[in-house]
């Protein structure tokens, strides 16, 4: 995990040695003062010498300077090669969810990723930060400290051991206990933004519904346990501080104790103690250093990991290595398909499925909801693979194309289709980028989108809100389809999409097809008989099982569930 993390520094490998370096130079140079203090004291002072006061002051003064700096470009330094590090993170996880295929975002959830971007990464970055300033400055300083405290008085420095002895036995104790808590809070943070996300993008249906106050509890139970669990890792870590002060203070009442003594023996000096005051400081601030690192280590130990499943993550889907580069014509052929999704665990959702559908064909697709219409038809494009059989497009199999080339050929207009926040044209631009605007015209005109956009103060500049929410259901819906058209596609798949255009609406967008597109095979899922009676051929789907294949009159003779939807919607339109 760590490597694949480490692999992401890339070009700020550089800002992130330097940190280090600085760091150690600042070390080094903190070292030395106290030592300086000592001949103030002893050379100075206590010899009555002014010139040694000064010439030892102003030695301390410049290196004071120069460990500020050293600190400033470490920090400097630091927060470039942090935030660098979380670009790098954020770019390689979004670069690999773009490859995703449906199954694999099938299997985190959309406000989980978002999560992983956002809070996981800064996590990192922050403790990339610390480690970079302290991994290297910590110990050195310690072990400095240490030594030159020994050097000054071997005797008393065993107190400076004795107390970090404490001081680690304490910090190992609570990093144990935090960890499991962190461990157990970012999964919280994906229930939290999927409540939140959910709600947002469902907000009229949550007013409409009245369903303000159950939301509001929704959300106020994720982010309480989020709270607890927070709560709880850190008052284990809040141990941390009345250690460190035991530490700090019973050495300084030994020190001052002991010191005193051996002044007054003639084993040391008073300059020699100050400096041993300070390396007790020194050694206690790195020791605290090192634990404030490890908390953020353990804390992004379980944000890493979220990362790294995200980077790593293989798409199951990709073009096979000698791609056919041409589809030779709209037909499709399921050969005895039997599908499901996560791959043969789950309970088979088509079932020895054989169809053979003929280039410029225009096909209906009816059934109940769940029946596996909108399975069946994202097998053409390979949002999905067959677990058995195969699906053939063009007479060869889908998944001998380039994937980018199929879905170019086979034009999808999905059932939860989205619209992007810009204008109309631009999101037309989504089927074709190079369309001209009469081509977007003329596609807007198939699909009976052009009567509205025009009565649009702005034509079809007007600016479309994030998910087209200024626009109607079937407005929206007449938009994806013209969207897939100008895909000039071998294969228009239409999932459902004119449910919310009136029924005249929907026959003259089917009428324009049948004239301008003709060669183009046409497939379209709806509930309705009337959108798939005219079709040339309709399947009848029930349970993930082709129940009946034929022209509209031949089912209405031979199928009994065909006859018995078309009987239900002519009562319903006679009431009417
Ligand atoms: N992404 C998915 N993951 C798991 N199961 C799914 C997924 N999409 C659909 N299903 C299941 O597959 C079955 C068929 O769904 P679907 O093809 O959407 O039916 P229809 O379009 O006819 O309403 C349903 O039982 C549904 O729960
Ligand atoms: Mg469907």
């Amino acid at each position: 995990m760590v490597r694949t993390l480490i692999r992401q520094i890339k070009e700020y490998k550089k800002d992130s040695l330097l940190t280090m370096l600085y760091a150690a130079l600042e070390v080094v140079l903190e070292i030395i003062i106290p030592l300086l203090m000592a001949s103030l004291i002893d050379k100075g002072i206590e010899a009555q010498n002014i010139n040694q006061v000064i010439k030892y002051g102003i030695m301390m003064f410049v290196i004071a300077i120069g460990t500020l700096s050293l600190g400033f470009l470490a920090g400097n330094h630091a927060a470039k090669a942090s935030t660098g590090f979380a670009a790098n993170l954020r770019d390689a996880m979004y670069t690999n969810i773009q490859t995703f295929s449906f199954s694999n975002i099938d299997k985190y959830s959309t406000a989980g990723l978002v999560t992983r971007l956002t809070t996981d990464v800064t996590n990192v970055q922050n403790a990339y930060q610390m480690i970079i300033r302290m991994c290297i400055r910590a110990p050195m300083s310690l072990i400095c400290a240490l030594a030159m405290a020994m050097m000054i008085n071997l005797k008393l420095s065993m107190i400076f051991v004795v107390a970090i002895i404490f001081l680690v036995t304490v910090l190992v104790i609570i990093m144990y206990h935090a960890t499991k808590y962190f461990n157990d809070v970012f999964p919280k943070y994906d229930t939290l933004n999927e409540s939140v996300q959910e709600n947002v993008v469902g907000i009229r249906v949550v007013k409409s519904f009245v369903r303000e106050k159950y939301e509001n509890e929704k959300f106020k139970k994720a982010a309480q346990n989020i709270y607890k669990l927070f709560v709880k890792a850190e008052s284990v870590l809040s141990y941390n501080n009345p250690a460190m002060l035991v530490a700090v203070y019973g050495s300084i009442l030994m020190l001052s104790w002991l010191g005193a003594k051996a002044i007054v023996a003639g084993n040391l000096t008073t300059g020699e103690l100050t400096s041993l005051f300070s390396y007790i400081m020194n050694i206690m601030m790195s020791l605290m250093m090192l634990s404030m690192a490890f908390v953020m280590i353990t804390m992004s130990l379980a944000s890493g990991r979220r990362i790294v499943e995200v980077i790593n993550e293989q798409s199951d889907l990709v073009s096979p290595n000698h791609a056919l580069t041409d589809v030779k014509d709209g037909s499709i052929d399921f050969n005895h398909v039997v599908f499901s999704y996560k791959h043969g665990s789950g309970e088979p959702v088509l079932k020895d499925v054989d169809l053979h559908i003929k280039s410029g064909e225009t096909i209906g697709i009816i059934g109940g909801t769940g029946s596996a219409k909108s399975s069946l038809v994202n097998l053409i494009s390979r949002l999905y693979d067959v677990d058995e059989g195969s699906v053939e497009v063009g007479g060869q199999d889908v998944r001998n194309y380039d994937l980018e080339l199929l879905r170019d050929e086979v034009a999808v207009v999905l059932q939860k289709n989205v619209l992007f926040s810009g204008t109309i044209l631009q999101n037309l631009r989504w089927g074709n980028e190079s369309a001209s605007e009469e081509e977007c015209k003329e596609a807007c005109r198939l699909a009976c989108a052009d009567e509205f956009i025009e009565r649009f103060e702005d034509g079809y500049q007007t600016y479309l809100e994030q998910g087209g929410s200024n626009v109607s259901g079937g407005q929206k819906q007449r938009l994806c389809i013209a969207r897939a058209l100008l895909k000039k596609p071998k294969i228009l798949i239409l999932d459902d999409s004119t449910s919310a255009v009136d029924t005249a609406t929907d026959a003259s967008i089917q009428e324009s097809f049948n004239q301008r597109i003709p060669d183009t095979t046409k497939i379209i899922i709806s509930q309705r008989i009337s959108s798939v009676q005219n079709a040339s051929r309709i399947i009848v789907l029930n349970d993930g099982v082709v129940d009946g294949f034929d022209s509209h009159e031949q089912l209405l003779k031979t199928n009994e569930i065909y006859r018995t939807i078309y009987e239900t919607q002519m009562k319903g339109k006679e009431e009417e």
